[in-house]
């Protein structure tokens, strides 16, 4: 069973029980040849610190001598590892070596037999170049094998793998097919030429078709991805596991691998690494080493990368930065810049798992930043879901600094004595009317000076996109005494728009849907501020307390009255998560909400989104933040669903 910790957007810290022991995911499996150990795996566990490897399940089968051994005495003992083991079953070799003999059946019980923790099925190799054809044939034994192999597996744990070559389509069938078969782990295959060929935008298609139909509950591992450029990347689509022979490969080569490439020993004009392997050893006393030593310290070397950079991504995940670990790793090479690039393509699927908002800032690090699924969020959010405020003016202002309406207090004064205006400001988050400009991304996020070209193309598509939709009378762009002017011989009404009141709806809306700030609002509104910051703190309708801003992100936290007025306003499922009725004293009681207990969820649910728990009757139960969207929440047997913050006790 798989469990979901921490996450950031498809990128998850998990938990993986294998019959050996809890896998933290990301993990990065080191492939252990067991003919030709560069590391013994007891290294690669007591001094590394793996937890997991992979070895190949058809070289030991078909050495008489390792094959007796592992019939004897386990895999586990022949290896001198007390870690998870997962095996390959000869797929790979099979196919480059073109071997008739190996059957499915013989392998999957073999693998099984040795104790094995997690064993592979039989899949084919899809090669890139292959037809749609001959690739949707291959697909179909695959399948044929994976559903075999899932009678045989014992308490083995089942790595069935997705295949389909380049096809999206065929991918997301192969995966939507894997997902109803009792299997465990998903490795997404064929991959290893891409990765070698360095298609990395296709490699991005590949996995992101994959993702769409797998399960999500159960963990992904990305085949042969064994160079630490590549695991950022990997791990912001949703790959949980890697594994990696290239450490010992490049290593035979004098081949360094670095987060940043590859840098072979000739080309090297020094090792400045501190890594265990190469600390205290010169660069000059490494090239004069005699090839087998040297080989040995390279493996090692890039071991000892490979799992930093893992770390890194762990932590980048608890952090909520991984968009940004990953666009700076994705500059290491223009293959990978055209990857990142590739993103583009996905992000509508991208934004379903991205987060309303997190605890750092959104860095920008380039064009690239602006195909964040946050930033289509929030033009579609603005577009489908902003009521404008009925003046007679709107003056839109350059983006300046932050928080907008601060640097602006004097702008917006001296034109509310003239007229009756509202305010925007040309941010490249995108059209920002001024009282959104304490909410997440919009204040959060650091842009350089001055902007580049794409930034100021999107503020300008932003902007031209506002002026096809604006309701206003008259719409001018901010140009100093020369607006007031113009304002004053133009306009004669009198100033209407009050940013605390439009605050309060315009975050509302965005952040509960069309309508919701009518649905809150109706009522005798009176807003406590922090006599600190200044900021809105309460809102209270009729003297009952219904929201709470958040002043770290902006966003509302929900008070039961709040909920109450926007349960009546908006149907089921909308906003709600609905639970069984073992699970309803435990809520109460302000306990979180379990996956297994959820019985139905609003589709269009985010992650840290607010939510109401309700009961089968549709009564208010708890508030709190969704961890998970729907289709999460349905798929996960164990891990929390909510984190609630409120229970409502009866
Ligand atoms: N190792 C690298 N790629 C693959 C693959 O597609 N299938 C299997 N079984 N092993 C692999
Ligand atoms: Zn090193």
């Amino acid at each position: 069973m798989f469990e979901l910790i921490r996450r950031d957007g498809l990128a998850r810290i998990g938990k993986l029980e294998t019959p050996h022991g809890q896998l933290e995911t990301p993990a990065l499996l080191p492939v252990v040849n067991p003919r030709l150990v560069t590391v013994p795996p007891r290294e690669l566990y007591d001094v590394f610190g793996f937890r997991a490897l992979i070895t190949n399940s058809y070289i030991i089968r078909n050495d008489p001598k390792l094959n007796a051994k592992a019939m004897e005495v386990g895999l586990h003992e022949m290896l001198d590892f007390p870690g998870v083991i997962m095996t390959d079953s000869g797929t790979f070799q099979s196919h480059m070596y073109g071997e008739v003999e190996l059957r499915n059946e013989d392998i999957v019980n073999f693998q099984r037999d040795i104790g094995t923790d997690i064993g592979t099925v039989l899949d084919i190799f899809t090669e890139p170049e292959w037809s749609k054809e001959k690739t949707s044939q291959a697909v179909d034994v695959t399948m044929e094998r994976t559903i075999e192999a899932a009678d045989l597996k014992g308490n083995m744990l089942l790595a069935g793998v997705v295949q389909g070559s380049v096809y999206e389509d065929l991918r997301e069938d192969c995966a939507h097919r894997l997902a109803l078969v009792d299997v465990d782990v998903h490795p997404i295959g064929g991959v290893v030429p891409l990765m070698e060929q360095y298609r990395f935008a296709e490699l991005v298609d590949v996995i992101v078709a994959s993702k769409k139909g797998l399960d999500p509950s159960r963990p992904v591992h990305l085949f042969g991805a064994g160079h630490p450029m590549v695991f950022a990347l990997a791990a912001l689509l949703g790959c949980d596991m890697f594994d990696s022979a290239s450490y010992a490969k490049f290593a035979r080569d004098d081949r360094f691998m670095f987060p940043e490439g590859t840098a072979s020993l000739s080309d090297m004009k020094g090792v400045h690494c501190h890594c265990p392997a190469c600390q205290s050893h010169p660069y000059e006393e490494i090239a004069s080493m005699k090839p087998a030593e040297r080989a040995a310290l390279i493996a090692r070397h890039n071991l000892w990368v490979s799992l930093e950079e893992v770390q890194r991504i762990k932590r980048a995940i608890l952090e909520g930065d991984l968009w940004e670990l990953v666009e700076r790793r994705c500059r290491a090479h223009p293959a990978l810049l055209s990857a990142l690039r590739r993103l583009a393509k996905h992000k509508e699927y991208l934004e379903r798992f991205e987060p309303l908002s997190r605890d750092n800032s959104l860095l920008y690090t380039g064009p690239e930043t602006l195909n964040r699924p946050v930033f289509l969020r929030y033009e579609k959010r603005f577009f489908e879901r902003y009521k404008y405020p009925e003046t007679e003016v709107m003056v839109a202002f350059e983006e300046a600094g932050k928080p907008y309406a601060r640097h602006y207090q004097k702008e917006m004064a001296d034109v509310m004595e003239t007229c009756d205006a509202h305010f925007f400001v040309a941010s490249p988050i995108g059209a920002v009317p001024i009282e959104l400009d304490e909410m997440y991304p919009v204040a959060q996020s650091l842009f350089p000076e001055p902007h580049d070209q794409q930034t100021l193309e999107r503020i300008r598509e932003q902007m031209e996109h506002l002026s096809h939709e604006h309701p206003y009378a008259l719409g001018v762009a901010w140009d100093g005494q020369a607006t007031i002017d113009t304002l004053n011989m133009m306009c004669q009404k009198k100033p209407s728009f009050d940013i605390d009141l439009a605050r309060v709806r315009a975050v509302s809306d965005y952040q509960f849907g069309k309508g919701a700030a009518d649905l809150l609002l109706d009522g005798e509104v009176v807003l406590k501020k922090s006599e600190t910051t200044g900021k809105i703190r309460n809102v209270l309708v009729d003297g009952e307390h219904i929201l709470s801003m958040r002043a770290n992100d902006g966003f509302f936290t929900l008070r039961p009255p709040g909920a109450m007025r926007l349960k009546k306003g908006f149907p089921a499922p909308k906003l709600r998560v609905t639970v069984k009725d073992d699970s309803i004293p435990f809520n109460r009681e302000g306990k979180n909400v379990f996956c297994a207990f959820v019985t139905e969820c609003d589709p269009e649910v985010r992650p840290m989104d607010e939510v109401m728990v309700v009961d089968q009757k549709d009564e208010l139960i708890a508030l709190g933040r969704a961890i998970l969207t729907r289709d999460e929440m349905f798929s996960f047997r164990t891990g929390i669903a909510v984190k609630v913050r409120e229970g409502i006790k009866l």
